[in-house]
Order: structure tokens, then C-alpha cells, then sequence
């Protein structure tokens, strides 16, 4: 079948289209019906049926003859360490883990927090609560305490599982003191931690509240697959939205199972016992789709990558991965081969190695410059994907079906959307726009299986946010196009959500930081353009009345103040004081026109501008911002060529 016809046979019969993908799970009792509508616009998919997720994961591939095939391959460049975990070990590892959870209390429903860098004891940790029936919230490690303490506090979790350190190319981030600290700010507290100590940093254990990992395990029972529900939450993954409280997307059980194993041929086009490597890191959507689940329910050898595109040692990293574990299919953000490109522009690094076995390259998370992808193509010599999807789906929404039929690449565009996804372009009234015209993107209800039936105790929130502005539809967050081939172009977004090397952020959450300095009135946190990095953030701070210390000072205390609060993955470095920020006359900022300004490009003053000359205030501003990006402060722009210039 082509794409065209498997889109319309879910079209015409979504609910027989995904009763035959169910097929391919193992259940411990099979669904009698997929959708279950709730009403209200609210739905369920496969809500009668019992199932395991690590079951299919892992215990069912050992049954049935891969016991020995490697399931993960840790590659770690950065402490130059490689092992390979056959299923058969994994089963025995994760039971073992699951069995010292049990015992220590841990059970269906309740939530598990993980702090972990790219380690396998990490997928080890999501696979033993997926063996339990218990929820995990994956806490990316390049967050600060504070974010750690707010998901502490949402998710209320029994138990933390966190390593002692996780490792950056020049510096190691110490863990533990994060988790100590978020544990003092949180309300909430955990019963007990569970610590894995790493060679390279062992970290002091609170009596009575932390185990050590290996310690943790012994002497107890290993423990069985806890069959749960097919709506029960397999996890939680928090997600910026506009505030500063994350949004925490719900991943229920058996969509996420048969959409994952969906995705592994039909988009990726892997068989089982192929190797499929995501390089991201697991505190994200990409991590907990496509290095832990998706390969692993679909048969495949996932790789755990703990490095960067770069540095680590260098920008053949990649290819030599790729080479050696004999890739059959790569997926990682853009940025990453802006960075391997800004770095080795002739692919020299790339010349020694043989990358016959890979297929495919697929680009998500951000947009891929139509740049990055002619490089890309041209020097490996491998068809290259984009695809667009969200943490909220937790798989594609418009990719290139290349398990189907590899459809024509139209550079700039993730191509077409898939089954269970009736994309629309609408205007700001909820009409249809014609093909080629920008305007919101949503999709028509029911999202399909696996995507987030709500947001973790926040079901009006849920409802606010994705179901309000355009009735019968999810409002993605997303502004784009549908040309007259139904190919999708992703333009920009529709809130206050950057993206900053491929890390959804919230500028929202960045101005509560800083309106929360001492000295600052009022402010205003953008999202401008970087080569690298797609996007940074860059705050426009006013002060208070008859604050007279240097500004300098100031701008330095809030980068220090974004990076103590949210995390060095903020990215945060651009800062300037500004006597007034631009405004409507009902009081609006107006970010978007000082983006265009930071960006450089042609934009129409609105009519509904306060007072129109504090723009060149600003451009004044900004352009001194720019001059002073090598000075001693920090506030500096990535690229002398790209951003505010
Ligand atoms: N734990 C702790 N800190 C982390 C971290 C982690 N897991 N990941 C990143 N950080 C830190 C970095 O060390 C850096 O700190 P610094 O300000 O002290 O230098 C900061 O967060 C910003 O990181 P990043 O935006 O990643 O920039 P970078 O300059 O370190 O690296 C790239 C740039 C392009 C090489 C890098 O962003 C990259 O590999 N991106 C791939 C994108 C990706 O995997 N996206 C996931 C979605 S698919
Ligand atoms: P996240 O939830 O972190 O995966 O971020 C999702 C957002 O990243 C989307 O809503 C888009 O704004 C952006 N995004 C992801 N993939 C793409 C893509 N292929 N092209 C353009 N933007 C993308």
C-alpha cells in the first residue's frame, strides 16, 4: 500500500486501523473496542485492556529468541566507556530493580522521579516503574533545583531515583547537591532515593533516606510484570508552556505501546533486531519515545550515546558511532549537525568512516534549515528526513512514511501528516484557510493513541490550553502552512515557547525569574535568532524607580539568576536595561516586534502601539547589546553574524 492508501483506510475506519496496529502487542487482556470518547472532547483510547509495558519492552523479545541480541549499547565518549546489555540482562536487571522498588513500598499508580544523565541505568529505572505499574517523571539533569523541586511537588513521587553526577565536556554537573537542594525546596517528601553512584563522582548519601543503587537490590525478589490498564499513565513528562509551572504531558499505556511500535517500521522503517539510535538524552520526548520505548517494544538495539555532536572528541563522533554499532537508522535535532557543520565544513571528520548500514537520517525538534539538510545529504550521502511533532504526541505528526513509501522531500517541510492526525490550517476564527496561507495548526479530535489524554492534575489546564481556542480541535501551539500537496511547512509558534538547541523553553517562565530580582520593574524575554542554536532568549529588563547601581551588574545577576533558577540549559546570557518596553495602549508587550527588531527583519509598526518612538529606543538598545557580546559580563550573542545584527 502507498502512503495516500493507508491514510485513508485509518481516515475511513480509524477505529479497525488501530485495532489491527494493537495486533502487534502482547496484551494480557486484549481490547475489545479502541476509542473510548469521555465527552466533553475528552477520550481514551484501548481503555479495557490490560497490558505491561515493559513486558512488551523487554520480557516478551527474551521469550521469543532475542534473549541474546544487545538491547541497549551504551557508547560513552565522554568517559570513554562501551557495554552492550542483551535483553536476556536487561529483564534480569530491571526485574531486579522492580523487585527492590516493591520491596521498599513502591507499587501500581505511584510516581517515581528520575534524575539521571544518559546512562542505561537510566532506561533501567523507566523500565523497572513500567514493570510496576508505577508512573515515572524523567527530570532532564540540565535543569536547576528549583525546576527539580516544582516537578517534586506536582508529580509527588514516593521515590527519586537520581545518579551522583552527570557528565558535561568541561565540568561535571554534581546531582546530587541538585537533588538535596530541590528536596529542601519542595513541599513534598519522597519516602526514600535511590542513588547510583558513578565512578566519577561518588556522592554522600543521606542516612535513612538514600540506598545505593547496587545495595538497593539486594537480597529481594525479583519482580513480575504488573499488568495495568490500557488508559493507566505510563508516564509523566513535564513540558515548558507560558508559565513558569511546567506542563505535565500524560502518556497513557496501551496508545503508547502500539503507536510507538507503529511508528518503528512505517516512519523509521526498521525491522526488529536492526539498530536505531536517537541521539537526545532521555529527560525529553525524544529520549523516552525513541531510546527507550519505541526500539525496545519493536525488537530493536537502541543506543544510549552519553556525548556531544561535538567535542567529544570531535565532529567525526557521529559517523563513528554510526560505523562502529552498524546504525541502521539516525535521529537527532538539527542543531546537532549545525554544530558538526560549524565545526567541520568540508566533512573531513567524516571521510574515515563507512556509513553503509545507515538508511535514514531524521531531523525533529526544531526547524531544520533547508541548509543543514543539503549538507547533511550531500556529504553522507543519505536521504535525510525532517518530522514534526510535539512532547504532547510523543511521536510524529507530519513526517515522510518511509516504511510506507518514501514520499519526494520538499526541503523546509516535515513532509505529510500521518494516520491519526487530520491536520488543519485555521484562522484566528476557526476557519479554514486556503492552501499556501499561514495560520494556526490543530488537529481534529480524537488526537490518536499514545498522545496526552490530559495534563497531570490540571484537566482544566489541559482543556485551556489545547482545547478552548478552536472547539473539536487540539490547538498544537504551532503556526505553518498545507501547500496544495498537502505538505506541511511549520513556521513558528503561536505562544511564548522558544526553542533553544532543540529545548522547548518558556520565556514566560524566564520573566518570572527575572521580574523576581529586586531591582527590576518590569521585563521582557524574547526569543531571538541564532545560527547554532535555531533560537536564544534575550531579556530587556526596566528597573525601578531610583535603582542607581550599574546596569552592567545588574544584567549579570539576572543571567546568573535565569541559570540558579531554571538551569544552564536556559541558555540564558542575552541581557540588556531598557528605560520602557513597548506596549499597546491596553498595555500589551509587544515581544513579537522586538524579536523582529533583535532579528533584523521588515516589520509593520502596530497600529495599537502606545507610543511608536520607544521602538528605536529599543533598536538602540539592541544594537549596543550586540556591540557588547565579547564583553566580561556574559551577555553576549552567540554569533557575531546571526543575532541582533
Ligand atoms: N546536564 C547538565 N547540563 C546540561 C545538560 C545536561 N544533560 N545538557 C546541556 N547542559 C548545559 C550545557 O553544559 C550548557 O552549559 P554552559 O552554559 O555551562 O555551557 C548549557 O546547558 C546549554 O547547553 P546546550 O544548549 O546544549 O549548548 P551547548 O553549547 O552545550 O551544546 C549543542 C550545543 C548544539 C552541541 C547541543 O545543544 C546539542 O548537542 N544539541 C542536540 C540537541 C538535542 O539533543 N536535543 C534534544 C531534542 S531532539
Ligand atoms: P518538544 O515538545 O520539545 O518536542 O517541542 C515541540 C515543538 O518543537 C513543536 O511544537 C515545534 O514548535 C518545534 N518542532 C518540533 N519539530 C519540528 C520540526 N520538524 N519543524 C519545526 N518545528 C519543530
Amino acid at each position: 500500500m502507498k502512503y495516500l492508501d493507508v491514510y485513508e483506510s485509518w481516515k475511513s475506519d480509524p477505529e479497525g486501523f488501530w485495532m489491527e496496529a494493537a495486533q502487534a502487542i502482547d496484551w494480557e487482556e486484549a481490547p475489545s473496542k479502541a476509542l473510548f470518547d469521555r465527552g466533553d472532547h475528552m477520550y481514551e483510547w484501548f481503555a479495557d485492556a490490560r497490558v505491561n509495558t515493559c513486558y512488551n519492552a523487554v520480557d516478551r523479545h527474551v521469550e521469543r529468541g532475542r534473549g541474546d541480541q544487545a538491547a541497549i549499547i551504551y557508547d560513552s565518549p565522554i568517559t570513554g566507556t562501551k557495554r552492550e546489555i542483551t535483553f536476556h540482562e536487561l529483564r534480569d536487571r530491571v526485574a531486579g530493580l522492580a523487585g527492590a522498588l516493591r520491596a521498599n513500598g513502591v507499587g501500581k499508580g505511584d510516581r517515581v522521579i528520575i534524575y539521571m544523565p544518559m546512562v542505561p541505568e537510566a532506561l533501567e529505572a523507566m523500565l523497572a516503574c513500567a514493570r510496576l505499574g508505577a508512573i515515572h517523571s524523567v527530570v532532564f539533569g540540565g535543569f536547576a533545583a528549583n525546576e527539580l523541586a516544582v516537578r517534586i511537588d506536582d508529580a509527588t513521587p514516593r521515590a527519586i531515583i537520581a545518579a551522583s553526577c552527570g557528565l558535561e565536556p568541561a565540568r561535571v554537573v554534581h546531582y546530587k547537591p541538585l537533588l538535596d537542594e530541590a528536596l529542601e525546596l519542595a513541599k513534598h517528601e519522597p519516602e526514600f532515593c535511590v542513588i547510583f553512584q558513578r565512578e566519577q563522582e561518588i556522592a554522600q548519601l543521606t542516612e535513612g533516606r538514600d540506598h545505593d543503587w547496587h545495595g538497593f537490590r539486594y537480597g529481594t525478589e525479583p519482580a513480575e510484570c504488573v499488568p495495568v490498564e490500557g488508559n493507566h499513565p505510563a508516564y509523566i513528562l513535564y513540558t515548558s508552556g507560558t508559565t513558569g509551572q511546567p506542563k505535565g504531558v500524560v502518556r497513557p499505556t496501551a496508545g503508547h505501546l502500539i503507536a510507538l511500535n507503529w511508528t518503528m517500521k512505517n516512519i523509521y522503517n526498521v525491522d526488529p533486531g536492526e539498530v536505531f539510535w536517537a541521539a537526545s538524552d532521555v529527560g525529553w520526548v525524544v529520549g523516552h519515545s525513541y531510546i527507550c520505548y519505541g526500539p525496545l517494544i519493536h525488537g530493536n538495539t537502541t543506543i544510549v550515546f552519553e556525548g556531544k555532536p561535538i567535542g567529544t572528541p570531535d565532529a567525526g563522533t557521529f559517523w563513528r558511532v554510526i560505523q562502529e554499532h552498524k546504525v541502521n537508522s539516525f535521529f537527532t535535532a538539527p542543531t546537532a549537525f549545525r554544530a558538526v557543520k560549524r565545526e567541520d565544513p568540508r566533512a573531513e571528520c567524516l571521510e574515515k568512516y563507512d556509513l553503509s548500514s545507515l538508511r535514514a537520517i531524521f531531523l525533529a525538534g526544531e526547524r531544520a534549515d533547508p541548509d543543514t539538510i543539503q549538507w547533511l545529504t550531500e556529504n553522507t550521502g543519505t536521504p535525510v528526513y525532517d518530522h514534526w511533532w510535539q512532547t504532547e504526541t510523543g511521536y510524529t505528526i507530519a513526517g515522510n512514511p518511509v516504511g510506507i513509501e518514501p514520499l519526494p522531500v520538499k526541503v523546509g517541510s516535515p513532509t505529510v501528516a500521518m494516520p491519526g492526525y487530520d491536520v488543519h490550517i485555521l484562522d484566528d476564527g476557526g476557519e479554514e484557510v486556503p492552501a499556501g496561507t499561514l495560520g494556526a495548526i490543530a488537529v481534529k479530535l480524537p488526537l490518536p493513541p499514545g498522545t496526552l489524554p490530559t495534563l497531570w492534575n490540571a484537566e482544566e489546564r489541559f482543556k485551556e490550553s489545547y482545547l478552548t481556542t478552536f472547539p473539536g480541535y487540539y490547538e498544537t501551539g504551532d503556526a505553518g502552512m498545507k501547500d496544495s500537496d498537502g505538505y506541511l511547512w511549520i513556521m513558528a509558534r503561536t505562544d511564548d515557547v522558544i526553542n533553544v538547541a532543540g529545548h522547548r523553553l518558556s520565556t514566560g517562565a524566564m520573566e518570572e525569574v527575572l521580574a523576581a530580582h529586586p531591582d527590576v520593574a518590569e521585563c521582557a524575554v524574547i526569543g531571538v535568532a541564532d545560527d547554532l542554536k535555531g533560537q536564544l532568549p534575550l531579556g530587556l529588563v526596566c528597573l525601578s524607580k531610583g535603582v542607581e547601581r550599574s546596569h552592567e551588574t545588574i544584567c549579570e545577576e539576572c543571567v546568573q539568576l535565569v541559570r540558579e533558577k531554571i538551569g544552564p540549559v536556559g541558555a540564558f546570557k542575552l541581557c540588556a536595561v531598557v528605560q520602557r518596553l513597548p506596549k499597546t495602549r491596553s498595555g500589551k508587550i509587544l515581544r513579537s516586534t522586538i524579536a523582529k527588531i533583535a532579528d533584523g527583519v521588515d516589520f509593520k509598526t502596530p497600529a495599537t502601539i502606545d507610543d511608536p518612538a520607544i521602538l528605536d529606543e529599543i533598536r538602540v538598545s539592541l544594537a549596543a547589546l550586540a556591540a557588547r557580546k565579547t564583553a566580561t559580563h556574559g551577555v553576549v550573542a552567540s554569533d557575531p553574524d546571526s543575532a541582533l545584527t
